[in-house]
């Protein structure tokens, strides 16, 4: 048993738990993500699994995406993602609704299933139901050699390497850099994506591995954050556009590993409910970096603090607006709206891990929770 906690200690590489050493990970994980695949020198994107099957999807008619959990999240920024750059339209599904649900498929059809895992028995189901009806299915998947990977007719694995922590973290940012090369490939093949547009979002994403190491380096100001609001009984999580989903997967990570309620909502939806929650102990956290729905994201911050709520924004550094109507800010650089979401993640994962471990909590193995849910 010596021996057991002495290995573990050495498989956390210096850190506390394993959930904070895997979130310290991601510059590395993401830079194996894109190694081999994303050159800016030569502007290009190789992705195997696509590249041999590229007129499945710039001739599919749509594209269905199935998850559960976190990776349902990265299917949400996904539809985004391609929506925006393929202008495929794209349906994303719980896969324990889309497998009992009866949906319509066509063999046109691409469905894409999400798993860091791989083994996640709804989304196993679900990609089988959707094979026998002809769809074609292509896994963007974390463990190597796993059932939805094997199940998959084609796949980009995420090569975030192994993720212990039960709340996942770095397999997210993983699956959305391949989720963001796979929109570009295909963009580019069906000529939704001008050339300029595709060299400025590769030349973006590249970047995203140094901007994650600079928000990592400022840890210790998230924490002081996260001591503040360590007692709350309640958090409310809200976003626009690319970082709506992001404010449900903050809202999900908290939730998993401080076990305060917590809600995730678009920020336009605030006033249609959420709002009713909104007094002086209630923190709000606004994830509101630069993009087309700023000025809309100032105002939803001014209804909060109208109503004596206390408000926490992730912020560009250049910030003034927001900075001062704020209670707290954390800062993320800056990049493009869509690939933000690689960026605003990081701060509230920093802040979840250290209000699990300020309250107590096994930050790693939360109470209820499985890391791979292979059952019913
Ligand atoms: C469990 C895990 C989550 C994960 C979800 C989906 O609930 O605790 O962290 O997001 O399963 O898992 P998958 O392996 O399919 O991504």
């Amino acid at each position: 048993q010596q021996l057991d906690m002495e290995l573990a200690q050495i498989e956390k590489g210096g850190f506390d738990h394993f959930m904070l050493k895997e979130i310290f990970d991601q510059p590395a994980s993401l830079t194996d993500c894109l190694r081999g695949r994303l050159d800016v020198a030569t502007l290009s994107l190789t992705l195997a699994g696509v590249d041999q099957h590229l007129s499945v999807f710039t001739q599919a008619k749509r594209i269905i995406i199935v998850a559960c959990g976190t990776s349902w999240h990265a299917g949400l920024i996904a539809e985004y993602m391609i929506e925006t750059i393929c202008r495929i339209p794209v349906e994303v599904e719980y896969a324990s609704e889309f497998r009992y649900r009866n949906p319509i498929i066509h063999s046109g059809d691409v469905i894409i299933a999400i798993s860091q895992s791989g083994e996640t028995a709804d989304t196993l189901v679900a990609i089988e139901r959707a094979k026998e009806q002809g769809a074609f299915i292509f896994g963007v998947v974390n463990a190597v050699g796993s059932s939805i990977a094997r199940l998959s007719h084609a796949g980009a694995y995420t090569h975030a390497g192994p993720e212990i922590g039960v709340a996942s973290t770095k397999a997210f940012t993983a699956q959305l850099a391949v989720l963001a090369m796979m929109a570009l490939k295909i963009g580019k093949a069906k000529q939704t994506l001008t050339d300029a547009d595709y060299k400025h979002y590769l030349v973006e994403l590249s970047q995203i591995p140094e901007k994650v190491q600079v928000i990592l380096s400022s840890h210790e100001l998230i924490k002081e954050v996260a001591q503040v609001y360590a007692e709350a009984n309640n958090f409310l999580f809200l976003g626009r556009g690319y970082n709506f989903p992001v404010a449900l997967e903050a809202a999900l990570k908290l939730k998993e590993v401080s076990y305060i309620p917590c809600s995730g909502y678009p920020s336009g939806e605030v006033k249609h409910g959420p709002i009713a929650l909104v007094d002086e102990t209630l923190p709000t956290l606004f994830i509101a970096t630069k993009d087309k729905y700023y000025d809309k994201i100032v105002s939803n911050i001014q209804e909060i603090k109208a109503r004596k709520g206390k408000v926490i924004a992730i912020i560009n550094p250049d910030d003034t607006a927001i900075r001062g109507v704020s209670d707290h800010v954390m800062e993320v650089p800056e990049t493009d709206e869509l690939l933000a979401p690689l960026l605003t993640v990081i701060p509230t994962q920093l802040m979840s891990y250290y209000i699990g471990v300020l309250r107590g909590l096994d930050v790693d193995k939360p109470r209820n929770l499985a890391k791979s849910v292979t059952v019913e």
